[in-house]
């Protein structure tokens, strides 16, 4: 067995088990090289503030061969880096700081370059320019899996039409279709929740796809911070006392973690009877369980959070317009919260009805023609399209989260909310029966995947529960409007029923006693049926849904709220998510 025994690079590591990575599949296969290379261009296009404008093209070369190629306008990536970043796994930019961004492991980009690599011998192909002044370099990269080093096949200096960004090719076996968890549901629901960002997309078949730019904000800048001391673990906390530079235990807690000034570091030091001017390299392990201790018994503000961009209310509502059908819109962001010292703050967006389908509970089903015996008789209520079920859609730090539903805690706290409360139908343990698309989005510094392909968000308690009062809110908003819906169509059908009867009863009252004036008392009845019944005189519209004139109200279901009318004619750059 010693002669045996040997390293095991990243590389070979997860060239075996590429699965780890999402790889394990043809179609999750495109799929997870197209998300790595999109969410890369909008992180790059983001820290350096250009508004971003992708290009994302398919070429199918074979029956199961494919060309995956993504070109963004960021800031372009140094010479002596593209061979590291593309050619080498956990090598990144984000993996070490505190700070929102899509990617954070360095795994994606060279994954996919790998995973390209190991079913079809291309090398990945990268142009990439920093700036006008200078020129584009190109690079054709190869992955040494057992070094885990990147082999430099092609290296070139080559003209480009455009300014700055980067230009990536990877050449995979892969399959393509459309539908849920493709390529195309996964740039839909990128569009939704960056609506400042415009993609152009040709797909494998069909004409290309642009998703326009919805507006020219870009999400505010998020700072780095450091980490906040409740979040460290003792091992950690070992590592960096003997990594520090600095000399004095005071002077360590204060540089290496934030909410720790002089006081609050003293103090620290005091709790754990340790030398506040002890060196931290001589901080044996026992005092460093007591220091550690000391830490989590100490008040300590909770970390700042601008280094946090949600996408915001208004932006969800503007992304939720833009894609998903409906006649009912509302969203919600919760203030910043914290889970094992990561600040994360959570999002939540409701669209319902419309297109999305039938409620059991609030729409009759659709009369149906009635054949054979019962023939003659006219329409009858049948059994309609069937009544639609909630779709949730997750995302991490603006990423579309397509795989794993069930793992994710998102999911598992909206099936755990008690829908029936408002006014939904739902079945326990499942989503609710209604037509709902339920957006969640989780914004961290530091995002807890369950895994590395980053498909599904751990369940830990402070995120649920944020989860749930973010979703309990946009809930309430959403059955005060099916509330006012179901009272508008009960008093409708109400004063129909008045009117009805109100000349009959007048000319039974006349037959009583003549002196009454028959007219005159059709007038009253008809006049108290209709201050009675007053709230049927918000018009309903033929499936009895309250008409609203403008997409501006919705108001008055809660802020940020938007009714809009189902049957108009879709704005220009709007779409439908896939189904
Ligand atoms: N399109 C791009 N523009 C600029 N920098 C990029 C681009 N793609 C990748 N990078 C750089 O390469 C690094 C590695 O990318 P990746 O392997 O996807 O890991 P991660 O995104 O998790 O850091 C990133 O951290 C980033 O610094
Ligand atoms: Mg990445």
């Amino acid at each position: 067995m010693a002669g045996q025994q040997r390293d095991i690079s990243v590389s070979e590591f997860f060239a075996k088990n590429r699965h780890l990575l999402g790889f394990d599949n043809k179609r999750k296969a495109l799929l997870m090289t197209v998300k790595e290379a999109v969410d890369n261009a909008l992180d790059a296009c983001e820290e350096a503030g250009h508004l971003p404008d992708i290009e994302v093209r398919i070429t199918q070369i074979a029956e199961e061969r494919f060309r995956v190629l993504v070109r963004d306008n960021g800031p372009g990536i140094v010479k002596q880096q593209i061979p590291n970043v593309f050619g080498k796994l956990l090598y990144g930019s984000k993996f070490h700081r505190l700070k929102m961004s899509r990617g954070q492991q360095g795994i994606g980009i060279s994954a996919a370059g790998m995973y390209g690599l190991l079913t079809t011998g291309k090398s990945i192909r990268i142009v990439s320019r920093t700036s006008p002044k200078k020129e584009a370099h190109h690079y054709e990269i190869q992955i040494d899996t057992r070094k885990n080093l990147p082999n430099i096949v092609k290296e070139a200096t080559v003209e480009v039409p455009w300014p700055s960004g980067t230009e990536v090719e990877i050449e995979l076996v892969a399959s393509y279709t459309k539908g849920r968890q493709s390529v195309d549901e996964y740039l839909e629901q990128t569009a939704i929740a960056n609506p400042h960002a415009r993609i152009v997309y040709s797909p494998p078949t069909g004409d290309p796809v642009v998703f326009p730019r919805g507006t020219d904000v870009l999400p505010a800048q998020t700072e780095a911070i450091k980490p906040h001391p409740y979040g460290v673990e003792l091992g950690h906390l070992i590592k960096m006392l003997h990594e520090t530079r600095s000399h004095w235990l005071t002077g360590f807690l204060q540089t290496e973690f934030c909410r720790i000034g002089p006081k609050v570091a003293e103090e620290i030091c005091r709790r754990a009877r340790l030398n506040p001017r002890a060196h931290p390299k001589r901080i044996a392990r026992q005092e460093a369980e007591k220091l550690y201790h000391a830490i989590q018994d100490t008040r300590l503000m909770a970390p700042p959070t601008n280094c946090l961009a949600p996408i915001g209310a208004e932006q969800i509502l503007t992304g939720l317009l833009k894609g998903v059908k409906a006649e009912f819109f509302t969203a919600s962001t919760r203030p910043p919260a914290v889970y094992r010292g990561n600040p994360f703050q959570i999002e939540v967006g409701l669209a319902y009805g419309g297109a999305l389908g039938r409620d059991p509970r609030h729409d009759e089903a659709e009369p149906v023609e009635v054949t054979g015996s019962l023939r003659g008789k006219g329409k009858v209520n049948g059994n309609g399209p069937p009544p639609a079920t909630a779709r949730v859609i997750r995302f991490a730090n603006r990423v579309p989260l397509l795989y794993q539903q069930s793992a994710c805690c998102i999911f598992k706290t909206v099936i755990d909310l008690d829908w029936r409360r408002y006014n939904l139908s739902q079945s326990t343990g499942a989503l609710p029966q209604a037509p709902l698309v339920i957006m969640v989005h989780m914004a961290s510094v530091w995002v807890p995947f369950t895994s590395e392909s980053k498909e599904a968000i751990a369940d830990y308690d402070e995120i649920r529960a944020e989860i749930k009062l973010a979703l309990q809110d946009c809930a309430r908003k959403l059955s005060a409007y099916l509330n006012r819906r179901k009272q508008q169509k009960y008093q409708g059908e109400r004063r129909n029923i008045f009117l009805k009867y109100i000349a009959e009863v007048a000319a039974a009252c006349q037959a009583l006693d003549r002196r009454i004036d028959r007219q005159a008392l059709i007038d009253d009845l008809t006049a108290m049926a209709t201050k009675v019944t007053a709230q049927a005189d918000e018009v309903l519209d033929d499936h009895g849904r309250p008409v609203v004139p403008d997409t501006s109200s919705g108001a008055e279901f809660g802020e940020n709220t938007v009714v809009v009318d189902p049957d108009a004619p879709p704005e220009p750059g709007s779409f439908q998510l896939a189904s």
